[in-house]
């Protein structure tokens, strides 16, 4: 099906564009009354990704309600520990729970091995080709998935943490299995990519929301190498790598054969560029407390990011998810401060 908007892909390619295209991490959620009016009619968190009919009305809102120029298929990072025989819970106010972790030899080889992807996954599979059908080539549609060491910090932890130590830990008193583990994920995942293109996805992410708690030599050997292995495996898919926090790191990001690098607000904008030069398009990266600043400084702050890009290859983005309680008001004023900016 013919794209009515592929901005989203022409930015991430390197290719013209008449203005940057714009979305937001995390805008099928909360923000949205609409959201919410679904989600209370519902069990839990888990009935809506596992309900794929669901799953694709969510995703298509924030394109109806916002006007961004990508959908994100609604699903979560953590399907793919569970479909590697580790299942989840996600509590109410509290987030994810894993009755399992993994910590030691005997905990790894209660894993599954050999999983049918497809199979395990069908959920997302079919989401992603409803959400297509439905979107009708609106705007394109992102899948995504956890890069391996964010992965493995969930495994390890078994649940959210201000510090993953359990998962630090491990690379020194443990280093083999975090390799095993990380191997596992690996594959796993690229599988599920790859079914996720097959499915209708027409770009793909890899958040690495916990990069930024290993140190430059550390994410190079548990996360870069694994991150290295993905892009490789699927070559000339436009495919963001959003390593949060990974501030020190940016360099050897910079080397990796991926068309898009995403950015924390944390992140200067010149420096990665000067890193990436024109090899890269670069994703993001306002600040998501902006959100909460009256619509003047949401416009200021904005028109002051798109002045600051010195290449074509941007797409506007906040450099984190967007928080829940976020006005959508102040979503659209930011969206339309990037579509009728002229440069
Ligand atoms: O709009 C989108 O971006 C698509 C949907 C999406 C969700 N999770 C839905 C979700 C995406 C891309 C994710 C990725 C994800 N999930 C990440 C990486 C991005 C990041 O934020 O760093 C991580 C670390 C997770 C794991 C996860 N899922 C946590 C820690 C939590 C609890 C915290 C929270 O935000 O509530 C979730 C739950 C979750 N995933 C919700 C949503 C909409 C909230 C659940 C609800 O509706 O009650």
């Amino acid at each position: 099906m013919e794209l009515k908007n592929d901005l989203f892909l022409r930015a991430a390619r390197g290719e013209a564009i008449e203005r940057y295209p714009v979305w937001l991490m995390r805008q099928a959620g909360r923000i949205l009354p609409e959201y919410r009016a679904l989600r209370a009619t519902l069990s839990g968190f888990k009935e809506l990704v596992e309900t794929p009919e669901l799953a694709a009305e969510v995703t298509i809102q924030p394109v109806d309600h916002l006007d961004v120029d990508a959908a994100i298929i609604f699903s979560d990072i953590l399907v793919v520990p569970e479909a590697m025989g580790l299942p989840y819970q996600m509590l109410e106010q509290k987030g994810p729970w894993f009755e399992n972790t993994i910590r030691s030899r005997e905990q790894l080889n209660l894993l599954d091995t050999h999983i049918d992807v497809a199979d395990r996954l069908s959920y997302v599979f079919e989401a992603l080709k409803i959400t297509k059908n439905a979107l009708n080539g609106r705007v394109p549609l992102i899948g995504f998935a956890g890069a391996p060491w964010t992965i493995l910090c969930y495994m390890v932890e078994g649940k959210g943490s201000k510090t993953f130590s359990e998962s630090r830990k491990l690379l020194y008193t443990q280093p083999e299995l975090a390799h095993e583990l990380l191997s596992r994920i690996t594959e796993v995942t690229i599988t599920y990519l790859k079914l996720q293109l097959a499915a209708g996805a027409d770009a793909l992410q890899l958040f690495d929301s916990w990069a930024g708690i290993l140190g430059r030599e550390h994410y190079k050997v548990f996360g870069l190498k694994y991150i290295q292995q993905i892009v490789e495996a699927l070559p000339g898919v436009p495919l963001t790598v959003f390593s949060k926090g990974a501030l020190a790191s940016l360099p050897d990001l910079a080397e990796l054969n991926c068309t898009t690098l995403g950015l924390d607000w944390n992140m200067d904008v010149a420096y990665a560029r000067e890193l990436v030069k024109e090899t890269k398009t670069l994703q993001g990266n306002l600040d998501p407390c902006l959100l909460y600043a009256d619509h003047s400084v949401i416009e200021k702050e904005t028109i002051k990011l798109l002045k600051s890009f010195k290449s074509q290859r941007h797409i506007v983005n906040l450099g984190h998810g967007v928080y829940p309680d976020i006005d959508p008001e102040k979503v659209k004023v930011l969206i339309k401060t990037v579509k009728n900016y002229e440069n």
